[in-house]
């Protein structure tokens, strides 16, 4: 129940299309739901695939925007699904898969690929100077170093910046604002052994830094609000100035 004595009737329309039955088109179907206190996106898709229709598949693990797998296009804008209350919205919503990641079936897309291929080709780890001796304790890091790293970690893998990306869309294999932000999180790290000229390898190039063409819609859908506009400035300085560019 709701607790409204006049609750909104919602209007959901979903994008649906299996990759695996092809003879089926895509095509909207909508579902109406009753909109309870509190609801989110997560909430009335979980009443929809419960009470109305067990076949309509869609990602979570979490429910508090910490896994990234609820991402999916809201009204045509990326976002996280267990973090959208339906009351931001209006009562007809439509929803469709995140694009440029592999389409599993409906709302549920492949991230976890792309992202594992980014972050291989990109070595998204510590790369240490020097075989790591576990009697040694690792050097003391600035503890404002260490806090502008964290901030930099906080990255979901959720893909809403990648999805909202013109560059991404062209180019299959542009690392798109996530990469990006792993690099600079790299570039700031003490411990890793890589320099800009090894960075530059990375991404010095059109499907890096230099295939961003600053349209910042990543930075405005990041939904854990990370500085992305500011670490794509930052490694296109850096790098710039090694390719003499
Ligand atoms: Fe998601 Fe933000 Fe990470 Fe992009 S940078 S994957 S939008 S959390
Ligand atoms: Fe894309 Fe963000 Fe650059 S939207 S073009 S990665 S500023
Ligand atoms: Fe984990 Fe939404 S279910 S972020």
């Amino acid at each position: 129940m709701s607790g409204n004595p006049d609750p909104r009737q919602l209007s959901i329309s979903v994008l649906r299309y299996h990759p695996q039955a092809p003879e089926d088109p895509p095509r909207l179907q909508t579902y109406e739901v009753e909109e309870a206190e509190g609801m989110t996106l997560y909430l009335a898709l979980t009443e929809i695939r419960e009470i109305q229709d067990a076949s309509l598949q869609f990602d979570f693990v979490c429910r508090a925007g910490i896994c990234g797998s609820c991402a999916m296009l809201i009204d045509g804008r990326p976002g996280l699904a267990c973090r959208t209350l339906t009351a931001t919205l209006s009562p007809r919503i439509t929803l469709a898969p995140l694009p440029v990641f592999e389409l599993i079936a409906d709302l549920s897309v492949n991230t976890g690929k792309w992202m594992r291929a980014m972050s291989e080709r990109l070595g998204t780890w510590v790369h240490y100077r020097e075989e790591a001796d576990l009697d040694t304790l690792e050097a003391r890091m600035d503890p404002d170093l260490a806090e502008h790293i964290y901030e930099l970690d906080r990255c979901i893998e959720c893909g809403c910046c990648v999805a909202a990306c013109g560059t991404a869309r062209m180019r299959d294999d542009f690392v798109g604002a996530v990469g990006v932000n792993k690099i600079a999180r790299f570039r700031l790290d003490p411990r890793d052994a890589r320099d800009d000229g090894d960075f530059y390898e990375l991404v010095g190039d059109d499907n890096g830094i230099f295939g961003c063409m600053s349209l910042l819609a990543c930075d405005d859908v990041c939904p854990k609000n990370l500085p992305l506009r500011t670490q794509l400035a930052f490694i296109r300085r850096r790098l710039a100035r090694q390719g003499w560019r």
